[in-house]
């Protein structure tokens, strides 16, 4: 076989088979095809597209470059959930605890934030102690014990999509629903649950800013799951504007800790409620979304989802002592209150201004090796639906960078205000399975 003939197929909008797509994959991590080799074939994939069999081979050979984890001997259904990213994306940290208190086994890997939206991980590592990078054994051990693990990706595992993400992150071949969808579904199937949770992000904060966009990408994920006999399901989710009114790591696990004391903002709150129900059907724990919701809500309202959170910390060398009284988690230096120049209905807060403005408080990173300040970030004090009164505040803005004028203009041009009344938009959008 021959990488050139394959590059020319697919540019003259031909079919690849199986065949094709596993030698580009292996040959590709072996360092026989190089990377201009794999540039040209993204860019023909990005033009060309692929259809649902060259997708799900080239998803299968990317989970097949690397480790794949064996969870067949804990017992019951494990389920695992990806979000496609966005701004005040903390959803996983409480999500996981809420579930794995209504009985299922929640096994998860998870990612680092880049650019303006951010990661599970480095949300995590927020909490003084915390460990994510646990080894497989101590992984498997923690679901068994506990119900629930949360872990970065050994590196082991899909070595391909590590090369070729790195690859089209330098050559404009990110955004295509192809090579999005085998890039996730290869390190889900890889990571060994049998059932898979999609919370995919849809507006100016997510990936896909269309619907249509994001409604064709959660049903190739869907289709990617199925092909592979996994219970997989996606919830079109809403990233207009950010997610609950945090946005930064320590920010963002104290809302996590109000919600799941019961005191969270309503849109994170309702999406961490439906996103639980989806999963206890997954974990066939409940028969339909609403008991599987009011079993979750049970678990909120109780006090349980807290004490699993609790425990789960603990389990990962987190210091427990900052849930209870989280007044004690590090504040930056300077707070700033950002007011509204009018009166009226917020119409916007466009979630990619205020996630570029908290990744440059130094809530994220430009590039990978970038540090994070964990106290960097923006709590929002008015959300899309609601009044202001000119002078009210719009935000808080936090950081311990000096020169932070030229971002503080960024956030005010965020906020959209009109004088008519503006509907509140729903968090969850579309459920496909
Ligand atoms: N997340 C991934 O893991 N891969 C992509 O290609 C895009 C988002």
């Amino acid at each position: 076989m021959d990488i050139i003939e394959i590059i020319a197929k697919k540019r003259d909008g031909r079919v690849l088979n199986k065949q094709e797509i596993d030698y580009f994959i292996d040959q590709y991590v072996k360092g026989n095809v190089k990377d201009y080799h794999a540039s040209a074939l993204l860019m023909a994939i990005y033009l060309k597209g692929m259809n649902h069999s060259e997708t799900v081979a080239l998803t299968n050979a990317m989970m097949h470059s690397g480790k794949i984890i064996d969870l067949s001997k804990i017992k019951g259904i494990k389920v695992d959930k990806h979000s496609t990213g966005g701004v005040g994306d903390k959803t996983s940290i409480a999500l996981v605890p809420l579930v794995a208190a209504s009985g299922a086994k929640i096994a998860m890997m998870s990612g680092r934030g880049l650019g303006h939206t951010g990661g599970t991980l480095d949300k995590l590592e927020a909490i003084p102690g915390m460990k994510v990078s646990l080894s497989e054994e101590t992984f498997k051990h923690q679901i068994a014990k506990i119900g629930m693990a949360i872990t970065g990706q050994t590196s082991d595992m899909v070595p391909a999509d590590k090369k070729l993400y790195a690859l089209r992150d330098v050559t404009a071949t990110i955004d295509v629903i192809p090579l999005i969808a085998s890039s996730i579904m290869s390190k889900k199937l890889a990571s060994g649950t049998d059932a898979i949770f999609l919370d995919v992000k849809m507006g100016s904060g997510a990936f896909m800013k269309t619907f249509p966009d994001a409604e064709q990408l959660a049903k190739t994920l869907v289709r990617i799951g199925k092909a592979f006999k996994r219970d997989t399901r996606a919830l079109i989710t809403n990233m207009r504007e950010p997610l609950g009114f945090a946005v930064g790591n320590i920010l963002e696990v104290k809302e996590v800790i109000a919600t799941l004391k019961g005191h969270g903002p309503s849109d994170f709150t309702e999406l961490c409620l439906v996103s639980a129900a989806i999963m206890l059907i997954q974990a066939k724990l409940a028969k339909n979304i609403s008991s599987a919701y009011a079993l979750a809500e049970k678990q909120l309202k109780n006090g349980k989802a807290f004490q699993k959170f609790k425990e789960w910390i603990k389990a990962q060398g987190g210091d427990t002592t900052y849930l209870d009284a989280p007044e004690k988690f590090k504040t930056a230096k300077n707070v700033i209150t950002l007011t509204a120049k009018k009166s009226g209905y917020i119409e916007e807060i466009t979630a990619l201004t205020i996630g570029e403005a908290a990744m440059h408080l130094g809530a994220g990173r430009l590039s990978v090796s970038d540090k994070i300040d964990y106290t960097a970030g923006i709590i929002l004090k008015k959300k899309v639906g609601d009044h202001v009164k000119k002078g009210e505040p719009l935000c808080e803005v936090y950081t311990n960078k000096k020169d932070y004028q030229s971002i503080l203009k960024d956030i005010g041009r965020a906020f959209k205000i009109v004088s008519w009344e503006i509907r509140k938009p729903e968090i969850a959008i579309k459920y496909i399975k």
